[in-house]
């Protein structure tokens, strides 16, 4: 059957292949030990639970408005001043169906064919192709291991043309964990604001599990002359363990917000009532829970770093949140086991499962072929034991 051309330009996803192994090694009772999670090992909170059973029990089960229920719109305008310490008003806010769909949206909002996008690379694995199937085109912008994976200014200046509509920021990144300090932010602020064409979408879905006492700070927060071309993603998957109720937000000028809401209004209508109800509960009630989970993620990523400069030959910029590490394996490449040849990260990850039974993203699927992504939303034992398998693994090559 002849299918659409846009369909034709979306890449399978890198991880298949590697979940079919695992798939079926775990068929044949082979234990896996899975460091390719995107997200966290935690339960959802008890009182965001208990919010969405009540939603249910008090029949809040209809549709909503299109743009998500006022009640939902004012936590996330609270949670904007408060954090970000920038004004928000219910008019600059859209819920959608988590932060992929609200990116999406925007993408559907403001992009033409031949608009060009740039997209920071290590990059989560979906903006190239969500910016495709906009028929836009994603501008790939390499950032360097040295500079630890940051966007450099006279990196943005030279990518930017008279197409450029777009800009991509993610802080702190899937897949680095790397994060955008005052200083890295003010330096591409100076670019952006002589390219007034150019806006921004920062997707801030990691932005409460930061380290090292790191306080969050993104671009609207150090140069207000470019608040109005800032549309911020964000959403309560990542920082309250709620992946599975789907909620997400965009935050943005007020005549984009209606037009992204008019495009949704067509394609999906609201996010699901009892999700935007527990959603209330997450962002106003008791912030203990996300705190603390904030907190395990730091001890492990310490005891991750520990245990990655153990291994011989691999470097590794230190995340500064989220909970991902991205170690370089380059000098694996060219080594061989038996008849196998490592020639890249693909290469590697299928070894890694097959001698280590462990499953890690390759990192071409994040633009950069010479890593690999671990998450380490695991429990201490199954970090402890997958890292010993990696480096038995990687004992065998030669
Ligand atoms: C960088 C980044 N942005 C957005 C998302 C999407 O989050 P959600 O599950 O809310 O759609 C993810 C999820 O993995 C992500 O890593």
């Amino acid at each position: 059957m002849k299918l659409s051309g846009r369909i034709g330009r979306i890449k399978p996803s890198a991880t298949l292949a590697i979940n079919a192994k695992a798939n079926e090694l775990k068929r044949n009772g082979v234990r896996i030990i899975n460091f390719g999670v995107g997200e966290p090992d935690f339960d959802t909170p008890q009182n965001i639970r208990n919010a969405g059973m009540e939603s249910i029990s008090r029949g809040l089960t209809r549709y909503t408005a299109v743009g998500g229920i006022n009640e939902l719109k004012d936590a996330v305008c609270s949670t904007i001043r408060a954090d970000y310490g920038l004004p928000c008003g219910r008019e600059n806010v859209l819920i959608s169906c988590g932060g992929k769909h609200a990116l999406y949206n925007l993408f559907m909002t403001l992009l033409d064919p031949g608009d060009e996008v740039i997209v920071p690379s290590p990059y989560w694995v979906s903006y190239p192709d969500m910016i495709n199937l906009a028929n836009a085109k994603p501008v790939v912008v390499p950032c360097s291991e040295k500079d630890g994976f940051i966007l450099r200014p006279e990196a943005l200046e030279k990518a930017i043309t008279p197409k450029t509509r777009l800009l991509i920021l993610n802080s702190p990144s899937n897949p680095t964990g790397k994060y955008y300090g005052h200083a890295e932010l003010k330096a591409l602020a100076e670019v952006l604001l002589r390219h007034e064409n150019v806006l921004v979408a920062s997707d801030d879905i990691y932005y409460r599990i930061l380290f090292g006492g790191r306080k969050w700070v993104s671009l609207g927060m150090v140069e207000e002359r470019l608040r109005d071309r800032i549309f911020t993603i964000n959403g309560v998957s990542k920082s309250y363990c709620m992946t599975g109720w789907r909620i997400g937000f965009l935050i943005g000028d007020p005549a984009v917000i209606k037009a992204a809401t008019d495009f949704q209004s067509q394609v999906t209508s609201n996010a699901a009532s009892i999700s935007q109800w527990a959603s209330v509960e997450a962002l106003s009630g008791d912030q203990k829970p996300a705190m603390e989970m904030a907190q395990i993620f730091e001890v492990r990523c310490t005891r991750v770093m520990e245990i990655i400069a153990g291994l011989p030959d691999v470097t590794c910029a230190p995340p500064d949140g989220a909970f991902y590490v991205f170690p370089n394996f380059s000098a694996y490449f060219g080594r061989k086991f038996g008849a196998r040849t490592i020639n890249g990260s693909l290469d590697l990850a299928d070894f890694l499962m097959e001698e280590g039974h462990v499953a890690v993203v390759p990192g071409e699927a994040f633009g950069e072929d010479n890593c690999i992504r671990f998450s380490y939303a695991l429990s201490d034992e199954e970090i402890e034991q997958g890292f010993d398998a990696v480096k038995r693994a990687l004992e065998k090559l030669s």
